[in-house]
């Protein structure tokens, strides 16, 4: 087992009708004049932001709008975030909406605290002194960028998607009432599942240090996760499965997962991101069309673990070699995806890459990594990047 260090200082006010109480969570973390920030409209459709800004309004909390924040949110949208809050000075940011609404504010938060391009933080040529503080009303369960440390925007010069990781961005609260979740596409409540199991499992498949409590809080939150999926898959409209991939979600992504290994291998997300910064797939859908690619590409190189999943998450008998329960276990989980209707290859995503997509994938996604490669179940280069988006067309 490794040391760690654990950090989440976000304030989650969880359950229904939580929105309403914005108003007084905004003041007891000091904001006076607020940018509340959101995506391509369903907040504005379902109603949520009115009663957010009526709340405002009749707290006497001044504030301005900016929304727009797209799947995959663009840079320039947080140019303009960063204009508009030295414009109106701005000292709080409201993200209501997904992971995109939220890590563009995150973004326009590092914009507005620290001088210069805020690019160079994504870019890895710098670090962030600060960031505004930041609250979340939460509308999708997915990404857990609303306890998260992270943020990750697309460049559109060159599509190039990137992430940025520090405790300043961390939100001071995060409301999630599960029945704003509800107005949901079945497929975004899909590639939400997928993306938090996506957590849990790139921590998971590790050749670092593992602890029994950490393994298995992860083997309860995948087997919870994929329970609760097929409830929604059914019934869209379940209030209690609604919440338990909710609370998953940010148990995912907070570090919870992470204590005591090495910090997780990470490489299908690089690798997505790449898809989603070329191609503008949706993330969860990305991650599960080439999670089975890297999985027989790596399976060998972290056996145990592999084995492990099979038993204690994908419920397969211990049977036969440890090869053949780890591969078992990599194709039951397909056939869960596919049972959710998420896909298993490129095909199935909807792209139809080349293979100059796939080599400008590999060099950008290496390119992206510390000296060209990285991962902890094996670690991966430019080649072996190459050869998973080969595999998974
Ligand atoms: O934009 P609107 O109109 O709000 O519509 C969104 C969007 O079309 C819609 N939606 C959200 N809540 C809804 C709703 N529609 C109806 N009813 C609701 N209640 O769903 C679509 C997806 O929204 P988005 O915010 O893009 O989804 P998600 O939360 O999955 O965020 C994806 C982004 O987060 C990044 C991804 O790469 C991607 O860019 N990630 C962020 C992470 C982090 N900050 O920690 C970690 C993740 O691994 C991930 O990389
Ligand atoms: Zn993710």
């Amino acid at each position: 087992m490794f040391d760690f260090s654990y950090y989440t200082p976000t304030k989650v006010v969880f359950g229904k009708g939580t929105e309403s109480k914005t108003a007084e969570l905004i003041k007891e973390f000091g904001g006076t004049k607020i940018l509340i920030h959101y995506g391509g409209g369903s907040v504005v459709r379902s109603g949520l932001l009115r009663r957010v800004t009526d709340s405002l309004d009749n707290a006497g909390i001044s504030y301005v709008t900016l929304g727009g924040a797209v799947p995959n949110p663009h840079l320039s949208l947080v140019y303009e975030g960063i204009e508009l809050c030295k414009k109106e000075n701005v000292d709080f940011l409201l993200a209501v909406g997904g992971g995109s609404a939220i890590d563009s504010a995150k973004a326009i938060g590092y914009g507005v605290a620290n001088e210069g391009d805020v690019w160079d933080f994504y870019d890895y040529k710098r670090k962030a002194t600060g960031c505004l503080p930041l609250g979340v009303i939460l509308t999708i369960a997915a990404t857990g960028s609303e306890m998260s440390d992270s943020s990750v925007i697309t460049k559109e010069e060159g599509l190039v998607k990137r992430g940025y990781s520090s405790d300043f961005g961390r939100p001071k609260f995060a409301i999630m009432n599960p029945e704003l979740t509800m107005t949901l596409p079945d497929y975004q409540t899909a590639c939400g599942c997928t993306d938090i199991m996506m957590h849990t499992m790139e921590r998971y498949f590790t050749n670092g240090g593992n602890m029994e409590i950490t393994d298995s809080i992860a083997e309860g939150l995948l087997r919870t996760v994929m329970k609760n999926a097929v409830i929604l898959r059914d019934d869209p409209k379940d209030y209690d499965a609604r919440a338990e991939i909710m609370w998953a979600g940010s148990l995912s992504h907070n570090g919870l997962t992470g204590c005591g290994n090495n910090g997780g291998d990470w490489m299908t997300h690089k690798i997505e991101h790449e898809l989603g910064g070329l191609f503008d797939v949706a993330h969860g859908a990305g991650l599960a069309a080439v999670w089975g690619s890297w999985a027989r590409y790596v399976y060998k190189d972290c056996l145990p673990r592999f084995k492990r999943f099979a038993l204690n998450v994908m419920g397969m008998g211990d049977v036969g070699s440890d090869e053949e329960i780890a591969l078992k276990g990599i194709e039951a989980l397909e056939d869960f995806f596919r049972s959710i209707k998420m896909p298993t290859n490129l095909r199935e995503l909807g792209v139809d890459a080349t293979d100059d997509d796939l080599i400008l994938m590999a060099k950008k996604c290496a390119d992206g990594l510390p000296n060209g490669e990285f991962g902890s179940a094996k670690v991966l280069n430019e080649q072996a990047i190459l050869e998973i988006f080969k595999a998974s067309v």
